[in-house]
């Protein structure tokens, strides 16, 4: 018998990686996570989990069965839970008003919707979900306005969480972020969801807030860090006018202890299913609140994503004597970060499509993301493969462009790679994670981010 059941609607990324954790730590919670995509479910139910996460399987295997469970019954679960954290997706709007800038929240409100429609008690209902500051207004309104006589408490407690780290980062958290209600009900239900995280994390990591700033600070959160990769890479730019060495200038203002090392990493730009959205779906509130200042100051941050990875694909095709048509070019990875299977919003996409219009055939090797490259490609499909090892994409090749950093792309015998090449080879790394000089020696002509290229041509 079961203390309480938690109910997590949307098997994600974060909805599959979190439940498993809090279902490890809290067995005396049975902790059911439901989808509408039967696929999904099966997968979790099965030994090849749907995504790739170091850790995970160990984590999953451990609870799943006990008090872990997957079901596509979203209905009768909803009905017999207690607490429901809300998961699901909420993408860039692609239709309508705020098109390609505000939050899609349509699967959302469906989901409040249907917790209205199969609750006979009161619950607790989490946003896990990334949402514009407010939602939980509008959550509440529906949720409340019943004629059954009972009351939904809306909380905010976003996940921090990053793909490739994520069992780290939930086992590990910086902190824990839960906003409420000042009210009787708001704090009874803060209590519940701070005793959940307590089995496991410190007490002085769970913060608490009002449910704005909750909110808020999620967006925030993932606003600053993309902000972060940007500004290293307009100064990326810099340094290759300047002979300045990118590495060199992130190592000396990362140790300045106001600035800190971490995400001072240039390269072609930040990727995934979040900050992208996220950063302009912050753009898209500011403004509709009238700060159109604000807005633009955020928007920057995404353009100049998109202007590294233009100014990357330009570098190549103008350092292969102007043109790759008919080139057959690798690709190294395809995954928006190491780690992670996941390659939603991944630069490798806009860098793959931009060399394929200048007609350069592609072949692709990724460790983990082949099921993507043939899903965000569909529409190029004949002007690439997808290899199943990097010696096999490499072959025959006039290049090799790294955009993902793989710790495993460092380790590979490149004069082996190098001698099965069209000469003269050319080696773009994206991610400044090669050994460039070994590269240089073996032959390669070697092109990086914010550094001065090593060209054998002059
Ligand atoms: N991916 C990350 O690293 C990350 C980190 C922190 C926060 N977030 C946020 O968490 C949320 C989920 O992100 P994700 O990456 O896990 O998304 P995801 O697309 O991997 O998973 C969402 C799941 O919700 C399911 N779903 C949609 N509508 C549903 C419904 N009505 N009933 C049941 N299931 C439904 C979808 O089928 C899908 O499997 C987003 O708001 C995102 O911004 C993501």
């Amino acid at each position: 018998m079961f203390k309480k059941t938690i109910l997590c609607i949307g098997a994600g990324y974060v909805g599959g990686p979190t439940m498993a954790v809090i279902a490890k730590h809290c067995p005396e919670y049975k902790v059911v996570v439901v989808d509408i995509n039967p696929r999904r479910i099966a997968q979790w139910q099965s030994d090849n989990l749907p995504i790739y996460e170091p850790g995970l399987d160990e984590v999953v295997y451990i609870a799943r069965d006990r008090n872990l469970f997957f079901s596509t019954d979203v209905d009768s679960h909803i009905a017999s839970s207690d607490i429901i954290f809300v998961s699901v997706n909420t993408p860039t709007k692609t239709f309508g008003q705020g098109a390609g800038r505000a939050a899609d929240l349509q699967h959302w409100e469906k989901t409040a919707r249907q917790i209205l429609r199969n609750s006979s008690s009161g619950k607790i209902v989490v946003e896990k979900s990334t949402l514009p500051v407010r939602t939980a207004a509008a959550m509440e309104r529906i949720l409340n306005s019943n004629d059954k006589g009972i009351h939904f408490e809306v909380l905010s407690n976003p996940e921090f969480l990053a793909e490739g780290s994520a069992i780290k980062d939930l086992e590990q958290p910086d902190r824990i972020l839960i906003g409420a209600r000042n009210t009787e009900s708001g704090k009874k239900a803060l209590e519940e969801i701070i005793e959940i995280y307590a089995h496991w994390t410190p007490k002085e990591k769970i913060i608490t807030s009002n449910v704005w700033s909750s909110e808020l600070s999620k967006l925030v959160a993932n606003a600053f860090l993309a902000q972060r990769v940007s500004s290293i890479n307009t100064i990326s730019a810099l340094c290759e006018k300047t002979n300045a060495d990118i590495e060199e200038v992130s190592r000396a203002i990362g140790m300045d202890s106001r600035i800190g090392p971490k995400f001072l990493k240039a390269g072609v730009g930040f990727g995934g299913s979040c900050f992208k959205k996220d950063i302009l779906n912050l753009a898209y509130i500011a403004e509709s609140y009238g700060l159109t200042e604000v807005s633009r100051y955020w928007e920057q941050v995404v353009e100049i994503n998109s202007y590294q990875q233009e100014r990357f694909v330009r570098i190549i095709v103008t350092s292969m004597f102007n043109t790759v048509a008919e080139k057959k070019i690798a690709l190294f990875g395809f995954a928006f970060k190491a780690d992670t299977g996941d390659t939603r919003e991944s630069p490798a996409i806009s860098i793959a499509k931009s060399l394929m219009n200048e007609r350069a055939i592609l072949s692709i090797y990724d460790p983990k993301a082949s099921e993507g490259i043939a899903f965000e490609l569909a529409d190029y499909a004949g002007r690439f493969t997808v290899e199943e090892d990097p010696y096999s994409a490499a072959q025959g090749a006039h290049a090799i462009i790294v955009a993902t950093d793989w710790t495993e792309f460092g380790s590979y015998d490149y004069q082996s790679i190098y001698e099965t090449m069209e000469k003269p080879a050319f080696i773009f790394d994206g991610r400044n994670i090669l050994d460039h000089h070994k590269l240089f020696k073996i032959g390669f002509s070697v092109h990086r981010i914010g550094r001065p290229p090593m060209s054998r041509l002059g």
